[in-house]
């Protein structure tokens, strides 16, 4: 894999507000959102090591105004976030059916839809990165148009050296159709260095048989390093050199599986900026998940954070 050109590590995405159940009719209000969960990991695995920056659209009003702070508090830099008056975050409400959890979404007309309104803005933020983390979710939730110069921004910004990673992270509802997403999708990976999806979505969107023939798909696209994430299953990992398979760790007490895979993607990604070998990477990604699975929300606790940060011992 080539060097990371900077320590400037980005997400492009979008957050939402959430709200969690918490008995009764209360919930608890946090924020979330695939992309914005890994670069958020991402930050607190690195600290002051990396500037791990949040690219997307917010509004100018009291939620976005209270993201933008927590981010902040939390060390991530907000530079690059586009501001759209009249828009605000999208919001997704948690509920609690016995232990079983489902999604209810607001975010047709989120401010992160225009994360890509304005090219020269987004170029200039892309510019310099190390790193440039992009998921199916993003391409989503972008018109046809925005995607262009997504995907523009995303070629320039590799051109000058940024190494793009992509999860798929397949979402049918956000999609028009099925072949608009699967040609999105192939768009994409043709400029992505490291793609990071799981078996579940692609054996749907693909039809792919197990994950070997997802790591020949991906390979043949041209993307240099594959990651194929299956759950409890074994992780595949391929490059031009040769496909590795890891065993994951069982995780007993499961409370809540949002947000694993996003985790995995922070441990990985910030174990290669920190030039870990794959097989390292992996375990890291492994135990930052493990860490996700064994609390409700897609965070890790900030014990657990800081424990692994010093096995990393820097
Ligand atoms: N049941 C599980 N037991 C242990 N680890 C798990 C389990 N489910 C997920 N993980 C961890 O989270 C990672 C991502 O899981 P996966 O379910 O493939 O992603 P996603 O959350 O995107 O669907 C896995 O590679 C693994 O490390
Ligand atoms: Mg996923």
């Amino acid at each position: 894999m080539p060097a990371f050109i900077s320590n400037r590590l980005l997400a492009i995405g979008e957050a939402m507000v959430e709200l969690a159940p918490e008995g009764g009719n209360h919930y608890q209000q946090g924020f979330a959102g695939d992309t914005f969960n890994t670069i958020w990991h991402i930050g607190q695995l690195l600290k002051e090591r990396a500037k791990a920056g949040f690219v997307t659209g917010l509004g100018t009003d009291g939620f976005s105004e209270r993201f933008i702070a927590e981010m902040q508090d939390d060390g991530l830099d907000t530079t690059a976030v586009l501001r759209i008056p009249d828009h605000t975050m999208g919001l997704y409400l948690i509920e609690l059916k016995g232990v079983e959890r489902s999604f209810h979404y607001w975010r047709k007309d989120s401010a992160a839809r225009h994360l890509a309104d304005d090219a020269p803005a987004l170029n200039q933020a892309l510019a310099g990165s190390g790193l440039i983390h992009v998921s199916g979710i993003t391409l989503a939730i972008l018109s046809p148009d925005a995607r262009e110069t997504l995907f523009a921004a995303l070629s320039a910004a590799r051109g000058a050296g940024s190494i793009i990673s992509f999860d798929p992270n397949v979402r049918p509802r956000l999609w028009a159709s099925t072949e608009e997403c699967r040609q999105t999708i192939k768009s994409m990976l043709s400029f992505t260095d490291i793609a990071l999806p799981s078996f579940d979505d692609e054996a749907w969107l693909w039809g792919d048989r197990d994950p070997d023939a997802t790591v020949q798909r991906l390979m043949a696209h041209g993307v240099a390093e594959v990651l194929v994430k299956d759950g409890a299953g074994p992780v595949t990992a391929a490059t031009g050199h040769g496909t590795l398979r890891i065993e994951t760790p069982p995780v007993t007490a499961i409370r809540d599986t949002t947000g694993a895979g996003d985790s995995f993607n922070a441990g990985y990604l910030a174990g290669r900026f920190l030039g870990l070998e794959m097989e390292a990477a992996i375990a890291l990604g492994q135990r930052l998940s493990a860490a996700v699975l064994a609390r409700l929300g897609a965070r890790a606790d900030r014990s657990e954070i800081d424990a692994i940060r010093s096995v990393l011992g820097r």
